[in-house]
């Protein structure tokens, strides 16, 4: 869906960016710009800055980046057009939307609304006479009323064709069943039957309240036993959570991330209403990103089995790696969440979240189980590789406790243990240190992109592109100057895409602003173009722009250069080798 991008204009001028950023940040105010709390990672510093007049924002920790489009995009968890009609709606615009558009989410609404009515089906047929045997199976599976309510649990009753004959009663059409994998076809006969039979359904809910799909349980022992709606064009596993849409309301200041639906529904049950499940598959970066617009802190509860303990391993850097803090809770006894509180309650869970494990704890304890600790080498390996994780421990208090901790484990003096850690630390420390040297030898690594998406292939150029572009933005005046500077010449991609698109822009009298691009840039990209538009400016002067344009001249010429000699080498190359051969 492309927006015209007058639109757009009046979009972003509707919508100033420290109003937008403000109403989620609080913001000080620090010369030209305003400084915050990044709402994307957890600081105490204020590292999230805002600069009204570029009508950009920018973090200098997590290095994320944007316009208001994007900022919306990024809290509001939402595409490109739907951010532009969630700001459009905020400043009381029309969005010209064109038939594409209308026809498609049209369809979407169809959908939305098609779940909604089955999951009220199977919700009524679970209260109905025919509703007896799932009825039973509920409360053999300790869970009251008001839960089965709350989740708007649902019985799918043991017949082919009762749903879809339900449905196409209520005007919706074999296609639109199709579509939300509610119905299956049968390729022979070309009839259409109903995907859940005789199961116990619990319906799916994203953020913003939409029934996306389903899952549903046999209740005795026959396979699979938990069958889930397929993808749809509204239901996607990798980006949605179980119960995430009740969890995101928690005053808990946590999430508890739990394998199944039964574990999180019996975890609000018994009052811990930040519960979520994934969706049968393992946690993706898109859980990661979308929990952590909702908390700062993460509970796993995997299985306590390998494949519980693989999933933990997995899902901690992708969690951390959003700024998470992660804690491990650790079971015994029971081998998920549902079963622990049907055995032990809620007061036991209680004190088992409280004293989840840590990250340190859990790294260590993991460590501490791959040796042997009968065995003397065992001990020795232990340590050491002990000592190098607890050396890697931000505080000195945590490199105390966990020492002394090791210590126990391998059967050492605590001081010998305190003494192998030292010596890890200043190793490291002497590591880093060279590290940084090396850095500082070389500058122009120092240069490079944050993102690992972006590359300066010709450092040169693109410090001169860098500079171009934050004086065009400045003084859109300058483009009088850039005479047959066309897109290509470029080195980055980027910044040849933005500067053309600048270019017309400008040409057709409309505003030239960073912020404008956000449809056209990838979020990398756009957060790549406004950490450079925050790097300090040089004065304005047309020396210096023009000296720009000379640069990025000049290492073009070089570039097309050595592209021609390299396919003259080649061409001569093959000659050689034809003439050899053809003997
Ligand atoms: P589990 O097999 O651990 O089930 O699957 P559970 O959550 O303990 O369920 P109960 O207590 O036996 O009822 C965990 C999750 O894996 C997915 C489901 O999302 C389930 O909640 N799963 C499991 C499937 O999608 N299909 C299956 O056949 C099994
Ligand atoms: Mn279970």
């Amino acid at each position: 869906m492309a927006f015209s991008p007058a639109f757009i204009d009046e979009l972003i001028a509707r919508n100033p960016i420290e109003d937008v950023v403000g109403q989620q940040v609080a913001l000080t105010r620090k010369g030209a710009n305003l400084f915050g709390l990044c709402p994307f990672h957890g600081e105490k510093t204020a590292s999230f800055s805002v600069a009204p007049e570029k009508g950009i924002y920018y973090c200098f920790g997590c290095h994320k980046g944007g316009g208001v489009i994007n900022f919306i995009m990024e809290t509001e968890n939402l595409g490109y057009p739907d951010a532009v009609r969630f700001l459009a709606k905020r400043a009381g615009l029309e969005v010209p939307e064109d038939d594409a558009y209308q026809s498609q989410y049209k369809k979407k609404e169809r959908l939305w609304a098609l779940n909604k009515e089955t999951a009220r089906y199977f919700h009524a047929q679970m209260k109905s006479a025919g509703g007896a045997q799932v009825r039973d199976y509920v409360k053999h599976r300790g869970l009251s009323a008001q839960t089965v309510t709350r989740f708007g649990l649902g019985f799918a009753p043991n017949a082919w064709t009762r749903l879809l004959d339900a449905m196409t009663a209520k005007g919706y059409s074999k296609e639109e069943l199709l579509e939300a994998g509610l119905v299956l076809s049968n390729k022979e006969k070309g009839t259409l039957y109903d995907r859940f039979r005789n199961r116990l359904m619990f319906p799916i809910i994203d953020v913003r309240g939409n029934v996306i799909g389903f899952g549903g349980r046999v209740m005795d022992d026959s396979t699979p036993k938990y069958l889930n709606s397929p993808e749809t064009t509204i239901f996607n596993k990798r980006r949605n959570l179980f119960a995430m849409n009740v969890a995101k309301k928690s005053k808990r200041g946590m999430i508890i991330l739990t394998e199944g639906y039964m574990d999180a529904i019996a975890l609000h049950q018994h009052g811990f209403d930040c519960a979520v499940a994934s969706l049968g598959t393992s946690l993706t970066q898109e859980h990661a990103d979308l929990l952590s617009k909702y908390t700062n802190e993460i509970v796993l509860t995997y299985d306590a089995d390998a494949a519980g303990q693989n999933a933990t391993a997995r899902a901690i850097p992708m969690l951390e790696k959003t700024g998470l803090r992660v804690k491990v809770l650790r079971m015994q006894g029971a081998k998920d969440p549902d079963e622990f509180l049907e055995k032990y309650g809620a007061d036991r869970f209680k004190i088992l979240l409280e004293g989840s494990e840590n990250q340190a704890e859990y790294r260590l304890r993991s460590l501490q189980m791959q040796f042997d600790m009968a065995i003397d080498e065992q001990k020795v390996a232990f340590a050491q590789e002990a000592a190098a994780l607890i050396s890697t421990f931000t505080t000195a208090v945590e490199r105390e406790v966990y020492g002394v901790r090791a210590a126990e484990a391998a059967g050492l003096t605590p001081e010998v243990m305190k003494l192998e850690i030292t010596k890890a630390f200043e190793r490291r420390i002497a590591r880093e240190k060279k590290a940084q040297e090396k850095r500082d030898l070389a500058p122009a690594a120092a240069l490079q992109p944050k993102s690992r998406e972006l590359r300066y292939d010709n450092v040169r150029s693109a410090v001169a592109e860098e500079n171009l572009l934050r004086m065009l933005l400045r003084e859109p005046a300058l483009f009088d100057q850039c005479g047959k500077l066309d897109e290509t010449q470029f080195s980055v991609p980027t910044f040849g895409k933005v500067f053309a698109r600048l270019f017309e822009r400008w040409r057709s009298g409309l505003s030239v602003l960073a912020a404008s691009l956000e449809g056209e840039l990838s979020p990398p990209e756009m957060a790549h173009l406004t950490a450079v538009l925050q790097k300090a400016e040089q004065p304005l002067s047309e020396d210096a722009f023009r000296d720009c344009l000379r640069i990025i001249e000049e290492e073009y010429r070089r570039s097309q250069v050595s592209d021609e000699d390299s396919l003259l080498a080649m061409q001569q190359s093959l000659k050689k080798k034809k003439g050899y051969g053809g003997t």
